[in-house]
């Protein structure tokens, strides 16, 4: 029995085969129509979501099998108390799975420790979202043709953005990748992911302010929203929360062929009328993440 807490908890190998799976489901969906009949998935979700939780739910019946859904922690037993360890417990009666998301960084971690079935991290607070990272990996893959030799460029909140945390862990170990971390000085990338990934492995990262003069030399952009939710106070927020946008003429400086990728939701970072560009990828990203989660789904219930 495992679960997916961590991306690097998945081989580059392992990786490459959930992409080869979700590419085989993309092109052959109905072969998968009734790989999971009478599994259950439970989508226990104590923070906002759209994406990760539909999707996660989409990909369960996708593949025949059923869901149950906590969305909010107000309407279960997380509102009277009980603990991350005795839910968990309790789920793992119920259903064959779990895909959790929760504001306490850990909390995914506890749950797999002390349940009886596979536990996914749909998110833990400022930490981790290794299954945002499957979707990106997915689409960086579909969009580029490979994982390795580019120039990705994080813009926005670099802090406390979990998804940018898990996608530079796992892109550290392609080679030839180059980061360039684009973010106001309050919201730069942690010291812990810049000593354990990117200066234990040697790789090459820059550190920048200013997105315009990195743009040219980016082969994808990966945007953020800043994260309201995890500030101190409001004031900060409002004096961060613009610092990027991404426009049409921006874009003039950018590569012909540069993918911008967002995990979603947007706020204000990039202008809609970019989505009408053929670089804009956050929608087809919005797709991939079924099918990723569908292939990750399979793999963490043995399936064949
Ligand atoms: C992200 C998240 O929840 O971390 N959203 C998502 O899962 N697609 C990004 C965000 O909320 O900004």
């Amino acid at each position: 029995m495992r679960s997916l807490i961590n991306i690097l908890e998945l081989s580059v190998g392992e990786i490459d085969e959930l992409i080869a799976t979700a590419n085989d489901i993309i092109a052959n969906p109905a072969k998968y129509a009734e790989k999971c009949r009478g599994k259950k998935l439970a989508t226990l979700f104590f923070e906002p979501s759209t994406r990760t939780r539909l999707s996660f739910e989409a990909a369960m019946y996708e593949l025949g099998g059923h869901v149950l859904s906590v969305s909010s922690g107000n309407t279960s037993s997380a509102a009277k108390g009980e603990s991350v360890a005795d839910t968990a417990k309790t789920v793992s009666c119920y259903a064959d799975i779990i895909a959790m998301r929760h504001p306490k960084e850990g909390a995914p971690y506890v749950a797999a420790m002390n349940a009886s079935i596979p536990v996914i991290n749909a998110g833990d607070g400022g930490h981790n979202h290794p299954t945002q990272t499957l979707t990106d990996l997915l689409t960086i893959s579909r969009e580029k043709g490979r994982l390795d030799h580019m120039t990705i460029g994080f813009c926005g909140d670099l802090k406390f953005g979990r998804t940018v945390h898990s996608l530079i862990e796992a892109m550290s170990r392609y080679e030839g990748v180059r980061f360039v971390l684009i973010s106001p000085e309050e919201l730069k990338l942690p010291s812990y992911v810049k000593k354990d990934v990117l200066k234990a492995k040697g790789i090459e990262y820059l550190q920048t302010t200013d997105l315009e003069s990195v743009l040219p030399e980016l082969d994808i952009l990966y945007m953020t929203r800043v994260q309201r939710e995890r500030f101190f106070n409001e004031e900060d927020y409002l004096r961060l929360r613009d610092s990027y946008i991404l426009t049409p003429e921006k874009m003039k400086l950018a590569k012909a062929d540069m993918s911008v990728l967002h995990p979603l939701p947007r706020v204000n970072e990039i202008a809609v009328s970019i989505d009408s560009d053929p670089r804009a990828c956050y929608f087809k990203q919005v797709l991939n993440g079924k099918y990723i989660r569908m292939a990750l789904i399979l793999k963490l219930l043995e399936v064949d």
